[in-house]
């Protein structure tokens, strides 16, 4: 090909490197490294305020949070999920010696189908661990309702759903817990980190024990813990991240309306809609290829990779379909249409804040096929 640059699907979102040495500088004169050190104080009491929630505990990475959480709420037998997430939705449960219950996805969200959940619910089921996909929200009212009913928890998988908020504000703050993964290729990034919103203080004094082995003090151990903890240096980064984040989902939004506009006649592309959200993070931009269109998605995928456009096919294959899943009776496909119709269609298309205008025009040519 001649010299045309790659567009990736995502580029992580990085301030400039000389903004971050004062950073250094403070960690390397008071020489704490990490175990709740001053960072760490600062960056859990800043996003409490940025994402309007009461209290957060920081965590190494997404997963390490999830599979916390679970053990917070002493979590056991079956929990009902999506097949239509990154695997690290279901290993956290197996990570815990809980079965996956697979129940399919809303045709127009992607998100796990309230009214299909009670069908799916036994004698062992314990939790519902449903995702906000793409940072778009659950029918979180219905969810609450089944969970009430059934004496069930409910613990979200937020990791795309930083800064979210409903009409009720934070999207966060429902169900017991909620998880934020802030992987390099999130809205809002430390590099890996991550965190467990809680709703009261002794759960966030439980998780904070948890993440720390189970220490309560020097000499007590409550609990076979894990290892959780971010470090400082994530910690004092994801303060200097906080102060562009506004302005990274400003651009985020600018590229989702115009793709939108691009693509709105190309017969055979759905741009994915939104859940309704009050404030939305634009942390990816699926569309779904559709049969009026005259490439299937593969041959699509295949032909922006033939042009240096790297898109990504989110969520495929779906969870259920890996080898430690797809034994479940609830993983065979008939019990998924919705969900394996999606996995087929989607494509995740370029989108972070420093993709160009003319980046933009360029994947939206190649789909209309002006190229
Ligand atoms: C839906 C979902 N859950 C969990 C995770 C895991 O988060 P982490 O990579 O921070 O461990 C990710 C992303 O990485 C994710 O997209």
């Amino acid at each position: 090909m001649n010299n045309t640059k790659p567009i990736y699907v995502t580029q992580p979102h990085l301030p400039p490197l000389e903004e971050f040495y004062p950073y250094l500088e403070k960690i390397w004169e008071n020489k704490i490294l990490t175990n709740g050190g001053p960072f760490h104080q600062q960056l859990e009491r800043a996003l409490c305020e940025y994402l309007g929630v009461e209290h957060l505990a920081l965590f190494s990475n997404g997963t390490i949070a999830l599979v916390t959480a679970l053990q917070a709420l002493r979590v056991t037998g079956e929990v009902i999920t999506t097949p239509y997430s990154f695997v690290a939705t279901a290993h956290s449960l197996l990570w815990n010696g809980i079965k996956p219950v697979f129940v399919d996805v809303d045709p127009v969200t992607l998100n796990l189908d309230p009214a299909k959940i009670e069908a799916a619910i036994t004698p062992q089921t314990t939790a519902i661990m449903p995702v906000h996909c793409y940072g778009n929200p659950c029918d979180v009212e219905a969810i609450q309702k089944i969970a009430d009913n059934y004496n069930l928890r409910v613990i979200y998988d937020a990791a795309h759903a930083f800064g979210v908020q409903t009409q009720n504000g934070s999207v966060l703050k429902y169900g017991d817990l909620s998880v934020l993964s802030f992987h390099a290729t999130k809205v809002f990034n430390t590099f890996e980190g991550g965190a467990i919103i809680c709703p009261d203080a002794k759960t966030k004094l439980r998780i904070d024990q948890l993440k720390n082995f189970g220490f309560v003090d020097e000499l007590t151990v409550v609990a076979p813990g894990i290892n959780g903890k971010m470090s400082e240096i994530n910690a004092a980064f994801g303060m200097l991240q906080l102060q562009g984040v506004d302005q990274a989902i400003a651009r985020r939004q600018e590229i989702d309306t115009m793709y939108r506009r691009l693509l709105k006649d190309v017969k055979g592309i759905h741009c994915l809609d939104d859940a309704g959200q009050e404030v939305s993070n634009y942390s990816y931009f699926p569309i779904l290829v559709k049969d009026g269109y005259p490439l299937d998605r593969d041959a699509l995928f295949e032909k922006l990779k033939d042009h240096l456009v790297f898109a990504r096919r989110y969520f495929y294959p779906l969870i259920s379909d890996f080898p430690m899943y797809r034994g479940l009776p609830s993983a065979n496909s008939a019990n998924l249409p919705i969900a394996n119709r999606a996995a087929k269609q989607v494509l995740c298309l370029p989108i972070y804040p420093n993709l160009g205008d003319d980046d933009v025009e360029r994947v939206a040519n190649l789909i209309i096929g002006d190229d």
